[in-house]
Order: structure tokens, then C-alpha cells, then sequence
């Protein structure tokens, strides 16, 4: 199945646009969007769970990003576009909106 990101973003930047930046905490609507960013366009490879296995066992699971790169250093990574230069994982450029939605997600998962 080939997932189609572009309308998807295209309708996320519309939704997510003007609202403001909340502060992280439980279960934000940032938090909520990111969640939902990351179930849409990332959770085919990686887990996004507070445990379980990645459905793509090289892909790390959320959750342990964050041993890797401290969270906040992923958003210059997300905005410049990850790439990790494994053909696995499509390279993605995100909007501001998104990257701190989906940063506050990460957040969440520590
Ligand atoms: C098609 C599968 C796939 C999808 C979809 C995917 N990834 Fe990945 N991702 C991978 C794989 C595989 C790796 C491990 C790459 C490696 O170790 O070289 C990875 C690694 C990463 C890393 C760590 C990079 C590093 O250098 O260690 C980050 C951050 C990441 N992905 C974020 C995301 C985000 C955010 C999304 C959704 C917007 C996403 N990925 C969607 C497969 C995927």
C-alpha cells in the first residue's frame, strides 16, 4: 500500500494553521495532532507505543529517540528534512506546525 502524504499535509497545514503553540503537557492538542501526524505517516515503520516492537524492526521505535538525539534537536532535522539515507524510509520535510505537534508527541512518549 503507498500511502499518499501530500493531500493529507496539505489538509493538516490547514487545520493546524493559526492555532496556537501550546505548552507540553498531558495529552495536549499539539500533543493529540502529533500523535496523529505520526499514526498517519510514520507508524507503518515505527512504533509509536510506549512499548512494543517497531512494525520494521531496523526502524527505532519513537520512543527512543530521544536517546539518540535530545527531541529538540530533531526539529532542525524534520525541517531540513530527515533523511537517514536508508532507502527504507521516504525522506519527509515538515511544516513548523507539524514538527512542534509532533515534537510534543515525542515528548510524550518519554
Ligand atoms: C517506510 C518505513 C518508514 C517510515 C514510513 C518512517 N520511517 Fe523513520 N526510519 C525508518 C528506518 C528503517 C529507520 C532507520 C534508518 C537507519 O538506521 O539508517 C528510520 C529512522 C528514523 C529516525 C532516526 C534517524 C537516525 O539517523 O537514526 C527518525 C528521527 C525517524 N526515522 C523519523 C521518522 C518520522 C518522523 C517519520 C514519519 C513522518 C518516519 N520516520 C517514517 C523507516 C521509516
Amino acid at each position: 500500500m503507498r500511502i499518499s502524504l501530500i493531500p493529507g499535509f496539505a489538509l493538516f497545514i490547514l487545520a493546524t494553521a493559526g492555532q496556537a503553540i501550546s505548552p507540553a503537557m498531558a495529552a495536549s492538542p499539539a500533543e493529540l495532532r502529533g500523535r496523529a501526524f505520526a499514526q498517519a505517516n510514520c507508524a507503518r515503520c515505527h512504533s509509536i507505543d510506549r512499548q512494543g516492537p517497531s512494525p520494521l524492526a531496523i526502524a527505532p521505535p519513537f520512543r527512543t529517540l530521544h536517546t539518540k538525539y535530545p527531541v529538540d534537536t530533531l526539529a532542525e532535522a524534520l525541517a531540513e528534512g530527515i533523511d537517514t539515507g536508508h532507502p527504507t524510509m521516504p525522506m519527509f520535510t515538515l511544516e513548523p506546525d507539524q514538527i512542534n505537534d509532533l515534537l510534543s508527541f515525542l515528548k510524550s512518549l518519554k
